[in-house]
């Protein structure tokens, strides 16, 4: 993100300000954090969520008894999360900003934990800042990652919409691109730049090949989402092993050198 940063961060930041104007703090907010089944007791843990979007994440984590912190660079975000932890009667360190460059203590969190926001963060800096904030034997959690790993999948977005994270199209015919500016499904290379500090386990987590092509061609039906995801678990029930190609992913992260 270099050249642009500032601006492009901008406009990522109107875009999710825009989505977060509305909401409520008084939401029942049931379930418990979505950890991909690791075997981690958040009590006393600091925990920081990174990208508190809408906020029902960091009470999830509070409740399971974590010191949360949390950072989104959406400052409506932050105030929605803010407001959502004071009605659940927790606390937590909320602060608006970019999470690839924060001002926390170096080695301070036990546990990041991210839902559908590494594909939104710059890789180069955000591996560095990960390395420096992660406790030695800390574990970074990242789920419903959106992929590439399915190439016809990339092939057809690109040609609709254009490669790499900048300037890309947003409507192509009929077909709509959503999301930020700067998104960008995770990629082989991307999750090159932290791997000379982690080995990352990639579970598959949703399929979802199919259920892509009604995203684009009807946009917010969430009807038209569960037909194609019909086919999709077809598919997968024919053909286990495609579950590799899938869309979204949940990435683990484990220091490859815990003691130092
Ligand atoms: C797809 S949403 C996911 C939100 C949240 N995980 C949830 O499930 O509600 C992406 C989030 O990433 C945040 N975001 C995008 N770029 C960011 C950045 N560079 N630093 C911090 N947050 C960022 C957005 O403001 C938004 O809240």
């Amino acid at each position: 993100m270099d050249k642009d940063t500032g601006e492009i961060l901008d406009n990522v930041k109107t875009f999710w300000d825009d989505k977060y104007a509305v909401f409520n703090a008084n939401e029942e907010i049931e379930g418990e954090l979505n950890l991909a089944n690791q075997n981690i007791d958040l009590k006393g843990k600091k925990l920081l969520i990174v990208a508190v979007g809408t906020g029902k994440e960091v009470v999830r984590a509070a409740r399971a008894g974590a010191q949360v912190y949390g950072i989104d660079v959406s400052s409506n975000a932050v105030s929605n999360a803010r407001a959502m932890l004071a009605a659940n009667s927790l606390s937590g360190t909320m602060v608006v900003g970019d999470a690839a460059q924060t001002s926390f203590d170096g080695n301070f969190f036990d546990v990041v934990w991210g839902c559908s926001v590494l594909h939104h963060l710059d890789h180069e800096k955000w591996a560095k800042e990960l390395d420096r904030i992660l406790k030695n034997d800390g574990t970074a959690i990242f789920v419903e990652e959106p992929t590439f790993f399915n190439r016809v999948f990339k092939f057809a977005y690109e040609t609709l919409f254009g490669k790499g994270r900048i300037g890309r199209r947003r409507k192509r015919f009929i077909f709509t691109r959503r999301g930020d500016e700067f998104e960008k499904p995770m990629e082989e290379s991307d999750l090159s730049n932290y791997e000379d500090q982690f080995s990352i386990e990639k579970i598959p987590y949703k399929f979802m090949f199919i259920e892509k092509i009604s995203h684009v061609v009807f946009p917010g039906n969430g009807k038209m989402y569960a037909l194609f995801g019909k086919v999709d678990s077809f598919l997968l029930y024919l053909f286990p092993r495609i579950k590799w190609y899938g869309y979204s992913y949940h990435f683990i992260y484990r220091r490859k050198s815990p003691g130092n």
